[in-house]
């Protein structure tokens, strides 16, 4: 684990600052809201540190994680980026016990805080996919137990705690005000409901219009899920127009969530995004449009728009994902959502520039500590550097 090295053991190194990208429109400059799931399921991504660098120059202030890895957590003290740390599938039948809850925060949580600012733990992720009604059991009471640790500790107004859900928890979706959760899973979401009406946290959903063009590519169009120009659907309960799927699917939770009586939980998108390649049989799974899917997407959330049911509501989205994750299983897709290869490479360019630093030195266990950088403007080679440090 990385620990700072004190400053007479340091070894002062040079560095190379990469160019990436830079495009015509660079929204990176305007400053952007952007949420970005930092997913780690790979082999070959830069260090922590160096990605800390490549962050804070695309201007990112919100970043998921799917653990606590501290060294990522440390990498970003002192920082203005807020994390949601998240807690496995594999946590929930421990975190039942509020002896287990209280270690884990302690070990995992309170060592960052309150220089990394935490500010929500997913307990489970997609908990309803997982086809174990013993994990189904466990999620409630887990959420509970983080949340009272939470209390005791005086950190429940700082770190809220939710879970993260896929939109397979719904059983009808069209027209987005017949939204409806699946009748199986209703004696688990009810009570979950009201408990996240009791401590105010929001309702998370990975929505992918992706899988339902994949799976329907002759009847879904293609310029609906990809927010082009297009005509749209009205529903006909509410005569609302929707000209992007993303929308239909956030309101279509919203009137799930409604229909079992709760009008008082904000829907946020934890994860969303679009593979740049598949398998054959992946139709959709191309490089196009996953930069047409991730532009038009950050575009949006740049204007601070809500869905029709909600206009007011900006949509809180977390993109998913940082890099290709080559360790992923499953099809082709599944590795290649990143924005970014792991060399800090753009998988396309989408008007977000950003540096990756890079180590001139033979050890890749070493880290860059406080360097300085910023936001180039127009000349590639405009940047500034002072120090780093080893670490170890
Ligand atoms: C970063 O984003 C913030 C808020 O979105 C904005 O105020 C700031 O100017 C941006 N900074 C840069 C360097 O783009
Ligand atoms: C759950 O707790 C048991 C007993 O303390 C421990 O052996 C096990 O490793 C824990 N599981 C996880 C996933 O941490
Ligand atoms: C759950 O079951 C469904 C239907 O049997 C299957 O398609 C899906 O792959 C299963 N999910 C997991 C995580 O095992
Ligand atoms: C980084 O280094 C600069 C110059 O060496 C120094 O002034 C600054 O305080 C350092 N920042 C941190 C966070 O250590």
């Amino acid at each position: 684990m990385a620990i700072f090295a004190s400053s007479s053991s340091s070894v002062v190194v040079r560095i190379v600052l990469v160019f990436l990208t830079i495009s015509e429109s660079s929204l990176g400059v305007r400053g952007l809201s952007i949420g970005i799931n930092y997913g780690q399921i790979a082999n070959n991504l830069p260090s922590p540190s160096r990605v800390s660098v490549l962050l804070r120059s695309l201007n990112v202030s919100r970043i998921k994680l799917y653990d606590a890895d501290p060294n990522v957590l440390t990498a970003f003290s002192n920082s203005d980026v807020s994390f949601i740390v998240g807690l496995g599938n594999e946590y929930l039948q421990n975190m039942t016990d509020p002896i287990k809850a209280q270690n884990w925060i302690s070990q995992h949580l309170s060592p960052h805080l309150p220089q990394t600012k935490i500010t929500s733990i997913t307990v489970g992720n997609e908990v309803f996919n997982s086809n174990d009604t013993q994990v189904m059991s466990f999620l409630l009471p887990a959420m509970q137990t983080v949340h009272s640790t939470l209390v005791n500790l005086g950190l429940d107004k700082q770190v809220t705690v939710t879970t993260a859900h896929s939109l397979t928890i719904l059983s009808g979706s069209y027209p987005p005000s017949s939204g409806t959760f699946r009748q199986d899973f209703a004696e688990y979401l009810q009570p979950l409901l009201n408990f996240h009406a009791l401590i105010k946290s929001p309702f998370l959903i990975n929505a992918y219009p992706y899988f339902a063009y994949k799976d329907n590519p002759n009847e879904v169009p293609l310029d609906y899920v990809l927010f082009q120009p297009n005509q749209g659907m009205t529903d006909p309960n509410t005569n609302l127009h929707y000209d992007n799927m993303l929308d239909a699917q956030l309101d279509s939770v919203y009137a799930a969530i409604k229909a079992m009586g709760h009008t008082d939980i904000e829907v946020r998108i934890s994860e969303t995004g679009w593979p740049s390649k598949g398998d054959e049989n992946e139709a959709g799974a191309t490089l196009e449009n996953a930069e047409l899917y991730n532009g038009n997407l950050l575009r949006r959330i740049e204007q601070r728009q809500g869905t029709p049911a909600r206009p007011s509501v900006p949509v809180d989205i977390y993109v998913f994902a940082l890099f290709n994750e080559n360790m992923k299983p499953g099809p082709a897709s599944e590795r290649n959502y990143g924005l970014y290869y792991p060399d800090g490479t753009p998988v396309y360019n989408i008007g977000l520039q950003g540096y990756l630093p890079e180590l001139a030195m033979d050890t890749d266990s070493a880290s860059i500590l406080n360097v300085s950088f910023r936001f180039l403007t127009n000349s590639p080679l405009d940047f500034t550097y002072n120090h780093c440090l080893y670490t170890f």
